[in-house]
């Protein structure tokens, strides 16, 4: 650079040669160092992701249905969050699935037709979960059902029982 042109700079208060390349050699390292950093922290999210166990949580599938005594003789009664029946006859209860045995749509029960019906194809089954028409394979399965120490129902879903097992209160 030439004097005169130095002396324009100079003039013009802008900073000489040298600074001017210095001030942009270290602009470029922040930038450097800042994308750095927004990497770093994208492997991290993505680390932590992979290594995240990918489960789906919902309700446990043992549950408490309350006193016997809240279900009178001859009733169904749908428990909506657990998507069961229990049905309790004179011979004692049963716990029965309400998710229809064809494509696994929540059945509803009709008391005035005393069956429960599938909303989904039109499959309807008896109050103990036998299928009595419709496009349904199987009947509804019945789960196991016990009573707790404290004289509470429970019912197990994952323990499908044969159809038939009362449990007598
Ligand atoms: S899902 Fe119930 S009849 Fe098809």
């Amino acid at each position: 650079m030439s004097e005169t042109e130095n002396a324009a700079i100079a003039a013009a208060g802008l900073p000489s040669g040298g600074k001017s390349e210095l001030a942009r050699r270290d602009f470029l390292n922040e930038i450097s160092l800042a994308a750095l950093g927004v990497a770093g922290l994208g492997a991290a999210v993505v680390t932590y992701q992979y290594f995240s166990p990918n489960v789906l949580f919902e309700p446990p599938t043992r549950f408490r249905a309350g006193n016997p005594d809240l279900y009178p003789v001859n009733s169904v009664t749908f428990l909506q969050s657990q998507q069961v029946y229990i049905v309790r006859t004179p011979e004692g209860f049963y716990a029965v699935s309400a998710v229809c045995t064809h494509l696994g749509c929540v059945t509803q029960w009709k008391p005035e037709a005393n069956q429960i019906a599938c909303p989904c194809h039109g499959s309807k089954f008896q109050p103990d979960g036998k299928k009595i028409e419709g496009p349904a394979p199987r009947p509804l399965p019945h789960f196991a059902i016990a009573l707790t120490a404290d004289g509470e129902l429970v019912v197990d879903k994952l323990e499908i029982v044969k159809a038939g097992q009362a449990l007598r209160v």
